[in-house]
């Protein structure tokens, strides 16, 4: 037992231990792995904080489940933060919204929201691909609500660091191919018509990584193939702004969030979007949570240089956007 458990297993050690062990082999070894360096030490502190918070626990009483969720939720962060002190520049500090929250994404943000903008990518890749268009390769697709409508038109293999998020695309996705993987550096071994790489993109803040994620990009595509890049912003169009939204959903749960972008330095290649976000369950108190995400911004001529550096051809495709304005969109072609 560690050392942050003893004082508490002291105070009412049999309801403790019951609940441990009653947890342990229900609900978290799907979504922590127990190989994962320093995950026991995650997991007896995550039950030491949920049972001091909840003191009128009693094993098997209503507040268990609520114990088991905090427990859950930790441990998912937990074993976020160490996948993401592993690598260097992505996703720092770690983001909930890709961990312990990732099954609210869809009330954050509705697949069926995406589908001008999926269209918009299909009449794009149509345009631009030299030879066939069937497979696409997405690097970052998150939640997976642009391949939700992609789908119908390509035969999609969907990509994500997070397995959490991966896990959400699957449960709306269930026929397209997923693998866990860094855009920076993920191999498959093989090529495809067209990859795509969209808001994902904005997780990377350095420029180094940003031309490792193009190369990936450009080393999954087959002579003639088209990659789309489709970044929310570069350095001239970001927009400092508030907005806000989310959704209800189906199953009694509704989020709500603000959202609010700022960039407190000017000059270099990040900017801050801080998240508050409500989560409403049924009958159950309103929970809030603040999530601080740094995102990388690079000027037009950055993400040029990069391409070219990564031997693809860029093209300038003339097709109507309904959302002109609003995103930007980078098409490249790798040369025959
Ligand atoms: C806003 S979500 C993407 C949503 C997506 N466009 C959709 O249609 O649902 C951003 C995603 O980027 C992923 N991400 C961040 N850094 C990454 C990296 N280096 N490689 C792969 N995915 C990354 C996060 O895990 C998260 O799922």
């Amino acid at each position: 037992m560690g050392e942050e458990v003893r004082p508490i297993g002291r105070l009412d050690a049999g309801a403790f231990m019951t609940l441990v062990l009653d947890l342990r082999h229900r609900r978290l070894p799907s979504a922590c792995s127990a190989t994962r360096p320093g995950w026991t030490t995650c997991f007896q502190e995550a039950y030491a904080r949920a049972f001091r918070a909840l003191p009128s626990f009693r094993s098997g009483g209503a507040a268990s489940m609520w114990l088991s969720r905090i427990v859950y939720n930790t441990c998912l962060a937990c074993s976020w933060g160490s996948r993401f002190a592993a690598t260097r520049g992505v996703v720092e500090p770690v983001v909930r919204l890709y961990g312990a929250l990732a099954p609210w994404f869809h009330l954050l943000t509705r697949p069926s929201d995406y589908a001008d903008e999926a269209a918009h990518i299909v009449r794009l890749l149509e345009a631009a691909v030299d030879g066939p268009a069937e497979t696409l390769l997405e690097l970052g697709s998150g939640g997976g609500n642009n391949a939700s409508h992609v789908k119908s038109r390509f035969n999609c293999t969907l990509t994500d660091i997070s397995p959490a998020m991966l896990a959400l695309s699957r449960s709306l996705n269930p026929e397209c191919e997923h693998i866990e993987g860094d855009m920076r550096t993920l191999r498959l071994g093989r090529t495809f018509d067209a990859v795509l790489i969209h808001d994902a993109v904005m997780y990377l803040t350095a420029e180094e990584d940003l031309g490792t994620a193009i190369e990936t990009a450009a080393a999954h595509l087959r002579a003639g193939g088209v990659a789309l890049f489709i970044p929310d912003a570069t350095r001239e169009t970001l927009e400092l702004r508030t907005s806000h939204g989310g959704h209800d959903g189906e199953d009694g749960r509704s989020l709500r969030y603000l959202e609010w972008i700022t960039d407190p330095h000017p000059d270099d290649t990040t900017y801050d979007v801080d998240f508050v976000i409500a989560l409403r369950e049924r009958d159950e108190p309103l929970r809030l949570v603040h999530d601080h995400h740094v995102l990388g911004v690079f000027a037009d001529s950055t993400w040029r240089e990069l391409m070219q550096a990564a031997g693809l051809e860029l093209l300038e495709v003339e097709v109507d956007d309904p959302e002109e304005g609003e995103h930007v969109v980078f098409v490249a072609r790798q040369p025959k």
